[in-house]
């Protein structure tokens, strides 16, 4: 995720600012830059890549400046490259911006911008926001004022820091579904997307409510709210150390990670779904309905826990576009024959961007003239550059080596892939995707409900902490979820599991169930919910402790299991999003009570970029 930090004082803001992007950089990003008010004038500096090399421009061509703010980019819109670094400018050069977020609307609003008269010169969806800021900005509207008003036209998640060189007295920021606090100092005031930016200078700090707007002073602060009203916000006082506030006091990057979900999703799906009507929008992926009607024929490839991503979105894609798809680990896809011709759409499964593995898969689809998609995190990676699509997932960076938020946003972003191609094709109607939409949309206020299931989830991980080995049973669609589970478990706490479909039990893994095998079962809704309930009967009967994932209403399963994770019901077909959730967390407490590195597994890197 981008990072934020604002300086207004009596120092100079350079190192202030820069300081608190060091503290960001666990974050991750791909470049950087930092603006100061000068003598009347905005200077700017910006580099791509680590920080080291913002400070190498930052010696050779030296700015100072009581008043800056800086910016550590994590690549959504456009390539990282020094023009798309942050922070942007409107046409006169005078009004600079940082932001973190998305930007919905971006593309109307430039275009209106631009058709009067406004240059860009970035790729970013934030420098819209800078060029609104000058359209409004003028001599009866001071730049709070113009903020305010160019906020009335932005739809979408942002943090942002706006300064003018007209008034170095004055910082304006505001917030919208992503985190921007204010830290309190004597005759000088700090800004930051990250409290742990603003640890090494005050501990004292106000956290902005959503939709709130900010004047920083070096001293005072006026606060509005949504509606401009003024308000006061109270201040705390932080109590974290400098790592408990990496990981926003969490323990651990996973658990943290686990959290964002809730969010995370709705970044993967914001912007890409219509407000107007019921359609989904995917302006990266130039796929026709003629180019859809020749394909014969859908190839994942994927490792690891996108194949898991891939596995799932299988059922998706034959039940929603009708194209028989099959699913590939990249490895074993890259050395064998695979039939694949300009018919074949093949789809690229990958956090990172930059698997060995699924980038050679990639470049042997497209020699053999298939059409690609790749489904990515980074952007600006390998496998997102060489793809002729790619759709992002927007989940921000992640850090734990265990996959958790990039899998539920590679889930979201396979929908939105799935659900776009079927409505193009035509085989999906406009009332299967209208409750697609809406079910989508609430999938966030479950995975808040999910999450707050994590206490009980330890107390049964708890019981099982000695454990030596598990089976994740599911069916269908959640079979899937069921790998997951037992990769996750594998990878974290090095108890050995092994995801199975119910159903094949009784085919050989039946004969390793006695009460040293606890069997974790996902039993939600599904109109294959009673088969679920005979292989739960089967394991139990031969001694084995069950675990059941189920909704509420899953009566029958306080009988049949000794243990349940109620988690809220949704569409069968969405019930993966909400279904892997207390799976992570099992993993998550279960790896901690061993006292394994969570977040540095044994043997494990968080991208393999070798064979
Ligand atoms: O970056 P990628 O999605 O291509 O990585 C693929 C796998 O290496 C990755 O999912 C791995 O399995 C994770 N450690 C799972 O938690």
């Amino acid at each position: 995720m981008c990072g934020i930090v604002g300086y207004i004082g009596g120092k100079n803001a350079v190192d202030v600012v820069y300081n608190g992007l060091e503290k960001l950089e666990y974050r991750g990003y791909d470049s950087a830059g930092i603006a100061v008010i000068g003598e009347g004038k905005i200077e700017r500096r910006r580099s791509v890549g680590k920080l080291v090399n913002l400070k190498e421009n930052l010696n050779t061509n030296k700015i100072f400046g009581n008043l800056g703010i800086g910016h550590t980019r994590w690549a959504t819109h456009g390539k990282p490259s020094e023009e798309n670094a942050h922070p942007h400018t409107d046409c006169s050069g005078k009004i600079v911006v940082v932001h973190n977020g998305i930007i919905e609307n971006y593309i109307p609003l430039k275009n209106q911008l631009q058709k009067e008269g406004h240059i860009f010169a970035s790729e970013t969806d934030t420098e819209v926001i800078a060029h609104l800021i000058e359209k409004y900005y003028n001599e009866k509207s001071s730049l709070l004022d113009a903020v305010q008003s160019a906020l009335k036209e932005i739809r979408g998640a942002y943090a942002l820091c706006a300064i003018c060189a007209d008034d170095k007295t004055q910082v304006v920021v505001a917030r919208k579904d992503a985190p921007l606090v204010i830290g309190l100092g004597k005759e000088e005031n700090f800004i930051a997307s990250d409290v742990s930016a603003l640890l090494a200078y005050t501990k004292d700090v106000i956290f902005l409510e959503n939709g709130d707007t900010a004047q920083v002073r070096k001293d005072s602060i006026k606060i509005f709210d949504g509606q401009c009203n003024s308000v006061e916000r109270k201040s705390q006082k932080v109590l974290w150390n400098a790592l408990q506030a990496e990981k926003g006091g969490y323990k651990h990057f996973m658990l943290k990670e686990i959290y964002e979900q809730t969010q995370t999703i709705q970044d993967t799906f914001r912007g890409r779904i219509s407000d107007e009507e019921n359609k989904i929008i995917l302006q990266s992926v130039g796929l026709t309905k003629e180019d859809l009607l020749k394909i014969s024929r859908i190839c994942i490839v994927a490792c690891g826990t996108s194949y898991h991503a891939g596995l799932t979105a299988k059922f998706l894609f034959e039940n929603f576009t009708k194209i028989p798809t099959e699913v590939n680990i990249a490895s074993e896809f890259r050395y064998a024959e695979p039939v694949v011709d300009d018919k074949v759409l093949t789809v690229f499964i990958s956090q990172s961007g930059e698997t060995a593995d699924t980038l050679a898969a990639l470049r042997l689809a497209k020699e053999k003239k298939s059409k690609t998609v790749a489904i990515c995190n980074v952007v600006g990676s390998s496998i997102s550059r060489e793809a002729d699509y790619v759709l992002y997932t927007h989940c921000g960076p992640e850090i734990g080596v265990a996959s958790t938020k990039a899998f539920t946003g590679q889930l979201t972003a396979l929908y939105l892939l799935v659900m776009f191609m079927a409505d193009k094709k035509g085989t999906v109607s406009k009332k299967q995707l209208a409750e697609f939409i809406a079910a989508l949309r609430d999938i966030p206020t479950k995975i808040a409900e999910t999450l707050n299931l994590a206490d009980g989830i330890k107390g049964i991980a708890k019981l099982f902490q000695n454990t030596k080995q598990f089976i994740y049973l599911a069916r269908n669609i959640n079979y899937p979820i069921a790998l997951e589970g037992a990769l996750k478990l594998k990878e974290i706490s090095y108890i050995y599991a092994e995801g199975y479909p119910a159903g094949e039990m009784k085919h050989g893994p039946i004969a390793l169930i006695d009460e040293t095998m606890p069997v974790m079962v996902i039993a939600t809704d599904s109109k294959i919910y009673e088969k679920i309930l005979s292989n739960i009967e089967e394991a139990k009967a031969r001694g084995a402790k069950i675990i059941a994932i189920a909704n509420k209403d899953n009566t029958e399963i306080v009988k049949n299991s000794d243990y349940q994770i109620f988690v809220p019901s949704t569409q069968e077909y969405l019930s993966p999003l909400i279904n892997v959730i207390p799976l992570q967390f099992f993993a998550y407490y279960i790896s901690v009570m061993k006292g394994c590195d969570v977040d540095q597994p044994r043997n494990l890197a968080k991208s393999v970029t070798v064979e």
